[in-house]
């Protein structure tokens, strides 16, 4: 079977669903390989060493012939509609936003596997492309904040005097927050953590960051090691309970998710106002809604404040910025999820391995992932209810 991999279509996307590297890999499990001549050029792969490697140069891939399409963004519309039934696709499906696409690729026949649903589990690690995405997420949210920040990082003892090392306070310490706390440590700051998780206290001090423990009656996990939303007197007293770390931080770094909410407001106006003029923050989340109030994806915010502004970074397609590596790891990522369906040369999707079925969210004509499915059903139900159609 071939792997079609195209030149992403959306503006702003620099990596690519294959490397040279993963093209190889594919050939030696009995895969062909065909690749739209420039896909790779943004992210710093050449044509020819797509062809080195074995893949057939194409000047556009022909949709309606594909047999598996990778791809880093959701497809569009226009995409799914040209593929045809049986075709496989790999990449990441955003199911939370992308209702219309998910049910798309379904009623097209389309067996989609979404890289946000591979299970979080140890044996699928080397599959994780939200994990290998976010970690280089985290690592660009400090250096964009240390291009802005006026001062150091670092403790400098000089002959002309001491400057003291920036206190840097990280938000949300999942994948991205325990990157930035590692990136921030290396760079000589002083860095402080918080999470909602009970788990997060020990993997922030792994990290070489100090915990900061806020008295919210219990932790907020859920499922699968991620968080679960705070109800709203909560999350008041959490930011209620933050002010003061917001106030004495040099550099914040915002990292908070719940998978399929709006990112929970951590930083209000307000508590901006208390915090010194200079000061950085750099909100990972702007994407999804913010962290901080003002964020806003793209660009960068001054805030006023007493004696100067605040600068507010809304991260935008972070990931992106670093496309090299970060298409290395991705298509590694899909390869190896490629890989663990591949039976001489076919892929052959076993559904009775739960790293296959729970990243697969279409298949024979059914939307498969459950919550999607109901999400999709309760669309379509509102939408018929509005409209008064029965
Ligand atoms: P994420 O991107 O969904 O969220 C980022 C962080 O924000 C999380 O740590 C979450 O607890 C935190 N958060 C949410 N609401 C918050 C609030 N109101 N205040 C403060 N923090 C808040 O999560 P991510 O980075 O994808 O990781 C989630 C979990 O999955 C982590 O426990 C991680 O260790 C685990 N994981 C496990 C893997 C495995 O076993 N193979 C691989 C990767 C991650």
């Amino acid at each position: 079977m071939d792997i079609a991999v195209r030149r992403e279509p959306i503006e702003g996307e620099r990596r690519v669903a294959a490397t040279p590297a993963s093209t190889a890999q594919y050939l030696k499990n009995g895969l062909t390989v065909t690749i739209e001549r420039g896909a790779g050029e943004a992210s710093g792969y050449a044509d020819a060493d797509y062809e080195a490697a074995g893949a057939t140069l194409v000047d556009a891939v022909d949709l309606g012939r594909v047999e598996v399409l990778a791809h880093v963004r959701p497809l569009d519309a226009a995409t799914i509609g040209a593929l045809p039934s049986g075709a496989v696709t790999v990449g990441f499906g955003s199911p939370a936003s992308e209702l219309e696409g998910v049910a798309a690729l379904a009623a097209q026949g389309v067996t989609a596997f979404s890289l946000e649903l591979i299970p979080r589990i140890s044996r699928a690690q080397s599959m994780d492309a939200l994990t290998s995405q976010s970690l280089i997420a985290g690592y660009r949210c400090v250096l964009e904040a240390g291009m802005r920040f006026p001062r150091f990082f670092p403790l400098y003892m000089t002959a002309a005097g001491t400057i003291p090392p920036a206190r840097v306070l990280v938000l949300g310490a999942g994948v991205a927050g325990l990157q930035a706390i590692a990136t921030a440590k290396r760079l000589g700051a002083k860095v402080s953590a918080y999470d909602v998780r009970s788990a997060s206290a020990d993997e922030v001090r792994s990290m070489g960051g100090t915990f900061i423990h806020l008295d919210l009656d219990a932790a907020a996990d859920a499922a699968g090691g991620y968080a679960k939303e705070l109800a709203a007197d909560r999350a008041d007293r959490q930011r209620e309970l933050l002010a003061p770390h917001v106030a004495d931080a040099d550099v914040i770094i915002t990292t908070a998710a719940i998978p399929g909410r709006p990112a929970p407001r951590l930083i209000t106006a307000s508590m901006l106002q208390g915090m010194k003029p200079g000061s950085v923050i750099v909100d990972l989340a702007a994407e999804t809604g913010g962290n901080v109030e003002g964020a806003v994806a793209g660009e960068d915010v001054r805030v006023e404040v007493p004696g100067g502004f605040v600068t507010i970074v809304g991260m935008k397609d972070a990931p992106s910025t670093m496309a090299f590596d970060a298409s290395r790891l991705l298509a590694q990522n899909i390869a190896n999820l490629i890989g663990l369906m591949t039976v001489e040369g076919a892929i052959a999707p076993d559904f009775d391995d739960e790293v296959v079925a729970g990243a697969c969210l279409a298949h024979a004509g059914e939307v498969r992932h459950e919550p999607t499915a109901a999400a999709i059903a309760a669309a379509a139900t509102s939408s018929t209810g509005t409209t008064g159609a029965h």
